[in-house]
């Protein structure tokens, strides 16, 4: 679903993506880790196009990325993205946020866009909240509604980078069981998280970065019970106490 080959990424003279190759299979939820700097970001969102390669191929549901003339809208309709902030548009309602890309991307009938906004705000736990605006809702609930808008284009893939990471410490494990009944509906997710409790419940598959470089692509079992770097020990000792 999502192949990474030999990937490679500079800013100027500084290399911060060396040759990380990964492939993701339909259904798999995969958690990316590591330290601050390491390439997380840059990783996950070269998965969409929102940062351009230099070197290696990306290519996801079969539409290669990395190709010169990409369609990336098209891509970008296909992958759902969730940030650290949620980024819905403010002065719209909860509901039309999640009808606009419904309506104005994939072209469904106002009705049709509204059924599945309130069907998706169910799933999300948010029924009843359709007509607040976002500055009405605690930072967990925007998150879950940034969920749902992006589940409204019926996306192949999730890709999550940091979703929880700006919120209060109460309001994560809303958002993480959100996230965690996506996976069990069998959703393809990329996660960057430092949630290691939901990589370890939820995960199939850890990557751990360090500089660039993808270090270990294990099972969650392997990755927390005998990691095989010693940056990754490293870095599980510190984020486990
Ligand atoms: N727009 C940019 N211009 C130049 N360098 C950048 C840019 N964005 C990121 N970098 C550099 O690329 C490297 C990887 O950054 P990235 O944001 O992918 O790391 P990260 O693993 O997501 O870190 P964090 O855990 O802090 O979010 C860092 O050295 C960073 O300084
Ligand atoms: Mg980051």
């Amino acid at each position: 679903m999502i192949e990474l080959n030999k990937v490679s990424k500079w800013y100027g003279g500084n290399r911060v993506l060396n040759d990380c190759t990964a492939n993701i299979a339909r259904g798999e939820v995969v958690v990316i880790c590591g330290p601050s700097g390491s390439g997380k970001s840059t990783l996950i969102k070269s998965v969409n196009g929102l940062e351009a390669v230099q070197s290696g191929q990306i290519v996801v549901d079969g539409i290669d990325v990395t190709a010169k003339h990409a369609n990336l809208s098209r891509l970008r309709a296909r992958v759902g993205m969730v940030f650290q902030h949620f980024e819905l548009f403010p002065h719209l309602s909860v509901q039309r946020n999640l009808m606009l890309a419904q309506m104005n991307v994939l072209g469904r009938a106002r009705d049709e866009a509204a059924e599945r906004a309130r069907s998706l705000l169910r799933r999300v736990g948010l029924s009843g909240h359709e007509h607040k605006y976002p500055a009405q809702l605690s930072g967990g609930q925007q998150q879950r509604v940034a969920i749902a808008r992006a589940l409204s284009m019926d996306p192949v893939a999730m890709l999550f980078d940091e979703p929880t990471s700006a919120l209060d410490p109460e309001m994560v494990n809303e958002v993480l069981d959100v996230m965690t009944a996506l996976a069990q509906d069998g959703m393809t997710m990329l996660c960057v998280t430092h949630e290691m409790g939901f990589a370890k419940r939820v995960a199939d598959r850890v990557l751990f970065m360090d500089r660039g470089v993808i270090v270990e692509d294990d099972t969650r079992e392997a990755f927390f019970e005998r990691p095989r770097s010693e940056r990754a020990r490293d870095f599980l000792s510190r984020i486990l106490h």
